[in-house]
């Protein structure tokens, strides 16, 4: 059985507005899990795709947003990483149009890598960063 993401505290940037974006994020990726699980309707997966869309154009407008605001060394490279994701969902569209299958399995690899590598590492690395220039206690 597929087990679920399990969220620690750590994982906190300690901006609220990204934080609560990251909880959401964590929610959909669980979602995806039981919708595997109880071998959810395909449809679902369009709707999870949808909600991913328009995740990641909030959320990475706001992380943009804070690290312009704090001249964060990274973000170039940060902001491709975030311009990758958005790619990638909208490949998952396609697919999805395309009748791909195993299309569940692929996107809970891509995000299950993306939670890992991006949110608890390079979201990590900026909340660091925002710790040691005094931007937040
Ligand atoms: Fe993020
Ligand atoms: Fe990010």
């Amino acid at each position: 059985m597929v087990s679920m993401l399990n969220w620690t505290d750590d994982m906190l940037v300690h901006i609220d507005e990204i934080d609560d974006q990251h909880r959401n994020l964590f929610l959909l990726i669980n979602r995806l899990i039981i919708h595997k699980r109880n071998q959810g309707r395909r449809e679902e997966l369009m709707d999870l795709i949808r909600v991913l869309v328009a995740f990641a154009q909030t959320h990475f407008r706001t992380e943009d947003h804070h690290m312009a605001e704090t001249s964060y060394p990274l973000a170039m490279v940060h902001s491709k990483e975030h311009l990758k994701f958005t790619e990638r969902i909208k490949e998952f569209a396609t697919d999805y149009e395309k009748g791909v299958e195993d299309l569940s399995d692929k996107m809970l690899s891509f995000l299950r890598v993306w939670w890992t590598t991006h949110v608890a590492g390079s979201d990590k690395k900026f909340a660091t960063y925002l710790r040691n220039e005094g931007y937040i206690p």
